[in-house]
């Protein structure tokens, strides 16, 4: 039985709403086709005034890139591509001012094979770096089921893989050795790797980073069992180091079950897209339950108009996981998208994609806004670049409209939409009807009121094709209504009286009985 790792949430994420940024395709100070961080600097105000407060910054760190960063080569230095240590301090400082906070992206699981690390653990002789990795005994030796390289180090052994070819995984040791080369979780070997990683994080948050994104935080320990007991407990090891340093930083795994990453000390966890043999999770039901990013044909999405999908099957899968972090006091996040996700246009609507938003940005928990997404920026098929392959079509660079980037419209990184009909920020601004204008008015509706923010409680009230739920404070109770499809619906509230705080499209209240025009939203305050 492990015991749970329970500590107090720090503050500031009680309201957090997160823009995360892909830094190659921001925007670009220097003019050098790849965007940079005195880039994203110059651009808090706008993320500030689009109504978020934080942002998750993918990993820009030294590395070469072969999977788009997340094979660093030196976790303590900045890509020069990005600009320097300078720039990044620069940046949390700009962001303080503003009362932003900035989560970098931390990968504990592997480094690049380039990782001096690396190198030093690949030479024939035994020294410092020699078990930070994992090594099997002898040049000719499989992984025991486990993936692995050979035939590429002066040392006699072949090495275990965390993701691509590049990414040569950590050693935080076995759940249980069985062969002379596995060590155990937690012991001497895989806590030096601990310690280095710790190292890392004191690195940067001393330098006024207020937390990590935690990349592939289940993949540490291998062989773990369901459950994980042996990762949770490396991760508890870590952060009784760390929080007490720094209590006020804030950690989010990429782990996807709220029950474990809990146990093991984050504060939040994603629900993420994963689609596993084709089988949709809950987060897949709402926005894409479909194998083609670019077609409606097919998609069973909940926001897609005419799928018929009923709010249902998606309430049965998240509400335990909710219920999972709640126990914690912790929280599970919706995304809009992310780097590794299909963005939903142009599959779904501008309108579809505004009644979406506004639901998860409604639903309790800390929302990550992908950037781009609040102008419905399109999923394209292009060749892979940087270990990207089908992700590629989700990072291509920010359409701003206003020459304010004009290096990434280069394309040297990845081609910008150029399209007549492509959305841009400035384009979007100048339209008091767009996506932009919707997702922002929301943003500040949901930063002025408490019963929309993290911790609210949540209650479903209609589980149909019209989703309603109340969410609630001591002080403030909300209903929000959504009606995705092309009839109108009716929905009786409980005993009450309300007023509209916010909605889209057509809305009629009288007393108790709402009318939800088709493809609408509301959000009512309970008075
Ligand atoms: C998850 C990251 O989000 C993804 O982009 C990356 O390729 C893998 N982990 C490996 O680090």
């Amino acid at each position: 039985m492990i015991s749970p790792a329970r500590n107090p949430r720090p503050s500031w994420l009680s309201n957090a709403v997160f823009y995360e940024i892909y830094p190659q395709s921001f925007a670009d100070s220097n003019g050098d086709g790849i965007g940079d961080i005195p880039g994203i600097t110059a651009k808090l105000d706008y993320i500030k005034d689009l109504g978020c407060n934080a942002i998750w910054l993918n990993p820009c760190f030294e590395s070469p890139f072969k999977d788009a960063g997340y094979d660093v080569s030196d976790y303590k230095k900045v890509a020069a591509r990005y600009g320097t240590n300078e720039d990044l301090v620069a940046l949390f400082e700009a962001a303080h001012q503003r009362g932003m906070h900035v989560l970098l992206d931390l990968v504990p699981g592997h480094t690049s094979e380039e990782h001096d690390w690396f190198r030093h653990s690949s030479e024939a002789e035994r020294n410092a770096y020699s078990d930070r990795y994992i090594w099997t005994d002898s040049w000719i030796a499989g992984g025991d089921g486990l993936p692995f390289v050979g035939g590429e180090s002066p040392r006699d052994g072949t090495y275990i893989l965390n993701f691509f070819k590049c990414q040569p995984a950590l050693n935080y040791g076995f759940a249980h050795p069985t062969r002379s080369w596995q060590q155990p979780a937690l012991g001497p070997e895989a806590k030096a790797t601990c310690d280095a990683m710790v190292d890392v994080m004191r690195f940067w948050l001393s330098l006024g980073a207020d937390g990590f994104r935690v990349d592939m935080a289940d993949s540490l320990v291998k062989k773990d069992d369901d459950g994980k007991p042996y990762t949770i407990r490396t991760w508890q090891y870590m952060f009784a180091q760390i929080r007490p340093e720094f209590p006020k930083a804030a950690f989010v795994s990429e782990w996807g079950r709220p029950n474990e990453s809990m146990a093991a000390g984050f504060d939040m966890d994603f629900y993420l897209d994963w689609r596993w043999d084709g089988i949709p999770n809950g987060y897949n039901m709402l926005l894409r339950n479909t194998n083609d990013p670019l077609s409606r044909e097919g998609d069973a999405s909940y926001f897609n108009a005419d799928s018929g999908t009923k709010i249902s099957d998606f309430l049965s899968e998240y509400e335990p996981r909710l219920r999972e972090a709640e126990a914690y006091g912790g929280s599970f996040n919706f995304i809009t998208c992310n780097h590794d996700t299909a963005r939903v246009a142009p599959r779904l609507s501008p309108r579809e994609i505004a009644l979406a938003y506004c639901t998860l940005f409604s639903l309790p928990g800390v929302p990550f806004l992908y950037y781009g997404d609040e102008i419905g920026m399109r999923y394209r098929q292009l060749h892979t670049k940087e270990g990207g392959y089908v992700r590629t079509g989700s990072r291509t660079p920010m359409q701003w409209g206003d020459g304010s980037s004009d290096g990434l419209t280069g394309g040297e990184y990845l081609p910008i939409d150029t399209a007549a009909d492509a959305p841009t920020v400035a384009a979007q601004q100048a339209d008091e009807g767009s996506l932009w204008h919707i997702v922002r008015d929301m943003l500040h509706v949901k930063g002025d009121n408490a019963a929309l923010q993290t911790d609210a409680s949540f209650r479903e009230i209609e589980r149909k094709r019209v989703f309603a739920f109340a969410r609630s404070t001591d002080a403030q109770q909300v209903i929000v209504a959504v009606n995705p499809s092309r009839d109108c619906k009716a929905l009786q509230l409980p005993k009450g009286n309300y007023r509209e705080i916010f909605k889209i499209g057509e809305i009629e209240l009288d007393g108790t009985s709402l009318q939800l025009g088709l493809q609408s939203f509301a959000i009512l305050e309970a008075e």
